[in-house]
């Protein structure tokens, strides 16, 4: 028969006692040791008690957990050594603190008990300011060690938020020194090449209006040649030249030099076209209440005919109020993704646009069944240069661009990708720019 003293075991959940007092538990097989112990303690804490060392142990594992287990060695059954080897080994009991009760004429080895790891010992018979001072002992060492373990766990989770916090901002400082270091080189850059890739163009639009001049020349002269055939001298020298010249060769050849340049030029030209954004990196300026969805439309009409015999659309439009941005330079943004998009699609794919609100922020999201994105890669995207695409065939700079352009907007570029089943890119723009006008 087991004994409760006042007030009973609570039906609290897990873990708590209803009764905010700290909790003890008695184990004794004398009904009337229980009784006196529940007595005493009653009035200071709330008292569980038991009358086996295996209902002990069962109670130890409930709710309330015990702050304190008064634990007699002797008993029939279990032995107080065994209850508390068993506590021991209970990840949920190993660290109740225990204090074994003993007959002062017992026998029994207070050092094993000790080895064991009680951290007291009580002698019979019980004398109630003893029994009182050593648990209120024990007691208070056990709050105070509860409250040094939920200040330590505190202080640990707070030290990795704070690292977690601190990491974050040194790579966003990375990204915007390297975003700043590209900005200064490639203001320089675009200015030295400028120059040149200018009359460089001119030059080479002169120079195939040129040989248009010179190739109707050119046929003149196979007229004269026909018209000369009596002057067996005079073609003979002519027919020599156009042999050392290989004329055929030279008027095929010169058109495709000429082609294949301008079309080199025009390469350079995007490449410092994209140089500029990141020497204009403050140019926020153009920045108007926009209607994002017209311009996805527009920026989807650009691309579509590259890219629709290998890609279908798929549109989910929300409902997205007017957003203060530089339409132009979202619609660039947007621009790159379906691109890289289409690109990482290798034989047939989709591609879709989501766009929708939160209560601050607006989103477009760019999805693609393609290649998916590697995760030693992700943390590499947004680094100006970085691309794992064939020379001359990209620049590593759209992404780059992409997040200085949503930075200048506070707003944000995120990315979630499976290799193998695709990639998302997420844009978030603020509803309310801190800077903004009021809606017109
Ligand atoms: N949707 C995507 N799916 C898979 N990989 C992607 C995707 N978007 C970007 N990437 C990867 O990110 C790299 C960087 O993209 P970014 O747009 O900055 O440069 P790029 O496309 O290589 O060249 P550029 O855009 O300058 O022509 C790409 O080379 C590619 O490896
Ligand atoms: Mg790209």
């Amino acid at each position: 028969m087991e004994i409760h003293a006042q007030p009973q075991v609570s039906s609290a959940t897990a873990g708590t006692s209803a009764d905010s007092r700290p909790v003890v538990l008695i184990v004794d097989d004398s009904k009337s040791n229980l009784a006196f112990l529940c007595h005493i303690l009653g009035q200071e804490y709330e008292v569980l008690s038991a009358q086996s060392g295996e209902r002990a142990l069962e109670i130890a594992v409930g709710a309330p957990k015990p702050d304190l287990i008064l634990l007699d060695v002797v008993m029939p059954g279990m032995s107080g050594y065994d209850v508390l080897t068993g506590l021991r080994n209970t990840p949920e009991t190993c660290d109740i603190p225990v204090i074994f009760t003993t007959g002062l004429d017992s026998t029994v080895d207070e050092e094993k008990g000790l080895e064991l790891g009680a951290v007291d010992y009580i002698t019979k018979p019980y004398r109630a300011p003893i029994v009182l001072a050593r648990v209120r002992s024990q007691i208070e060492l056990k709050q105070s060690r509860d409250r040094l373990s939920s200040q330590n766990n505190y202080l640990e989770g707070e030290l990795a938020k704070r690292l977690q916090e601190a990491q974050q901002a040194q790579s966003r400082l990375l990204q915007s020194e390297k975003l700043a270091a590209v900005g200064q080189l490639s203001a320089g850059i675009v200015h030295e090449i400028n120059t040149p890739v200018g009359f460089v163009t001119s030059n080479l639009t002169t120079l195939a209006s040129y040989w248009q001049d010179i190739l109707k020349l050119l046929d003149a002269y196979e007229t004269l040649e026909a018209l000369a055939m009596a002057d067996a001298a005079a073609l003979n020298r002519i027919r020599s030249i156009k042999q050392e010249c290989d004329i055929a060769f030279l008027r095929d050849d010169t058109a495709k030099l000429i082609a294949e340049s301008q079309d080199g030029l025009a390469r350079v030209t995007a490449i410092v076209r994209d140089l500029k954004n990141f020497s204009r990196a403050e140019d926020i300026d153009n920045r108007q209440w926009t209607d994002l969805h017209s311009g996805l439309d527009a920026t989807v009409n650009i691309v579509w005919s590259e890219i629709k015999y290998h890609c279908t659309l798929r549109k989910d439009y929300g409902e997205l109020p007017k957003i203060y941005c530089n339409p132009s330079q979202i619609n660039q943004v947007v621009l790159n993704l379906i691109v890289n998009a289409a690109q990482a699609i290798p034989d047939k794919g989709e591609i879709t646009i989501r766009t929708g609100q939160t209560d601050s922020k607006a989103f477009i999201a760019i999805a693609d069944t393609g290649t998916g994105i590697p995760a030693e890669t992700l943390p590499r995207l947004f680094e100006p240069f970085f691309t794992t695409k064939p020379v001359g065939k990209g620049t590593g700079l759209g992404l780059s661009i992409a997040y200085g352009i949503m930075q200048r907007h506070q707003g944000s570029i995120e990315v979630s990708s499976i290799q193998d089943k695709g990639t998302t890119f997420t844009l978030w723009l603020p509803l309310k720019p801190a800077d903004a006008g009021t809606m017109p």
